[in-house]
């Protein structure tokens, strides 16, 4: 049996990640690919108690909030993750390790190198095989969460620091081409899911069929 495949999404506020994750694991099953959808923070209790806590009370120190995403990510790996990639079930998550190097790295100042080493004790050999960054302008970004009424704590922040982190996901596309695809979030839902399912075709289908 072939081991599953490791999917991510990635991007600002409001880009529309949850949706195409979504509709990306319908299609999957549509063709008898077994797959689940997760999210970060979260995808375990732990993880959902994890965010919780952090999306409730913002810790004060970057390097408490940098441990708490990273405790919340090896019990995603260990209790949901790995197993299902090990029987051959699709993994997509809701944000993963970009977030962390944007969120934690460009935008709270941590060390890269921390963070790579807090990576290689908790995801592993099991890095995503594809991710996914949904772009859209920090305005816009903001706009379309406002609207929804799922405002997190960084969408109250200033624009500028919406900003930073649009440049964050970008960078991370250009220097990661092999396992990063960028995809214009200002494109209708429809369109945006077409681009998500080409990539998809193009990265991992071809292999596995
Ligand atoms: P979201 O589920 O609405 O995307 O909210 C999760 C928030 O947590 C979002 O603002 C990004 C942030 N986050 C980090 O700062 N670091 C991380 O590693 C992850 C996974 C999320």
């Amino acid at each position: 049996m072939q081991r599953g495949k490791f999917i991510t999404f990635e991007g600002g506020e409001g880009a529309g990640k949850s949706t195409q994750a979504k509709h990306l694991a319908e299609r999957l099953e549509g063709i008898g690919i077994p797959t689940i959808v997760t999210r970060e923070p979260g995808g375990t209790p732990v993880g959902e108690d994890v965010r919780a806590l952090i999306l409730k009370d913002r810790p004060q120190d970057p390097v408490t909030e940098l441990l708490l995403f990273a405790a919340a990510r090896a019990e995603h790996m260990t209790a949901v993750i790995r197993p299902a990639l090990d029987e051959g079930t699709w993994v997509i998550s809701d944000r993963f390790i970009d977030s962390t190097r944007v969120y934690q790295g460009k935008l709270y100042g941590l060390e890269p190198e921390f963070i790579t080493m807090l990576e290689r004790y908790t995801v592993a050999p099991d890095y995503p095989n594809l991710t996914l960054i949904l772009d859209l302008p920090a305005d816009e970004g903001m706009a379309r969460a406002e609207t929804r009424g799922t405002l997190s704590r960084y969408d109250a922040q200033r624009i500028e620091t919406h900003e930073l982190l649009r440049q964050g996901f970008l960078e991370i596309a250009e220097r990661n081409s092999e396992r990063c695809v960028l995809i214009d979030g200002h494109l209708p839902v429809a369109s945006v899911e077409t681009a998500v399912w080409q990539a998809v075709k193009a990265h991992l289908l071809a292999e596995v069929s």
